[in-house]
């Protein structure tokens, strides 16, 4: 995981100490030199917004993609019928990144915690999920932390559902501009069955795996093998936790 700092625009009118106290706040390094770190992730900061630069990458604004398209289609979503989500429920989405999902399950009713590694990730894709959609930031939480910390944390609220949609290996995908900046940046989880083991041992009612194309579910000692539900694209493994 590349580390993260903060950094005011160049064309910002932005006050320096309004930047600073944003990187104190997120304990990351303060950075108004130029040029720009090359081995690390720069949230930019200007009057107007936030990007997220990633080095050999354009910055990025947060935008909400197909995420919109998707809200649509309301109970039809394929991860919105994966997780049989019910108006209401606390989705602990594991593995945040830009808060495309989220964003979906927001819409669909459902209240997010979304838990993301990477300390520039998680506060640009919160920040882009609260301007988005301010009516929905009741409904959200974001932390940034490892999924495997949260869900060993005995002060969880109740959750229902589980998500977890790690990074595809670079091969079983086509390239996707979308998400090529993530790939510079994010943690790397590819080792699942630790992961849905710790989730089924918190969710109420499922825990929701997202499956690269061809990809096989994750095996999980003790535990049935999932269901897969989802469309010839987009395929998710369900695992059904025993009511509690
Ligand atoms: C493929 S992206 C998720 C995309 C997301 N579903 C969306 O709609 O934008 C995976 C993200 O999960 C984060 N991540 C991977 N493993 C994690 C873990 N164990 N705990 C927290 N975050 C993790 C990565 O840093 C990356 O940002």
């Amino acid at each position: 995981m590349l580390p993260a700092y903060v950094a005011p625009s160049l064309e910002s009118d932005t006050p320096h100490s309004e930047v600073q106290a944003l990187a104190q706040a997120l304990s990351l390094p303060f950075v108004c030199q130029r040029p720009l770190p090359t081995n690390a992730v720069g949230l930019i900061v200007s009057h107007g917004g936030m990007r997220l630069l990633v080095p050999g990458n354009r910055a990025l604004a947060w935008h909400a993609g197909f995420a919109p398209r998707r809200v649509q289609d309301g109970p039809r979503d394929a991860l919105v019928r994966a997780l049989d989500l019910r108006p209401g429920e606390r989705v602990l989405d594991a593995t945040l990144g830009l808060g495309h999902d989220a964003f979906v399950l927001l819409h669909a009713g459902a209240r997010v915690l979304g838990v993301e590694a990477h300390p520039a990730v998680a506060y640009f894709t919160a920040r882009g999920l609260v301007s988005t959609a301010p009516e929905l930031e009741h409904a959200l939480e974001v932390r940034c932390a490892r999924a495997e910390a949260v869900l060993a944390d005995p002060a969880l609220p109740p959750i229902d559902s589980v998500y977890i949609d790690p990074l595809f290996p670079r091969e079983s995908t086509v390239p996707n501009p979308m998400w090529a900046p993530l790939r510079g940046v994010a943690e790397n989880t590819r080792d699942l069955s630790a992961l849905v083991a710790a989730a089924l041992g918190v969710a109420r009612r499922s825990v929701v795996v997202k499956l690269a194309p061809g990809e096989p579910p994750p095996s999980v000692s003790h535990t049935a093998p999932p269901r897969r539900v989802g469309s010839k694209r987009t395929q998710y493994a369900v695992f059904d936790c025993v009511a509690r």
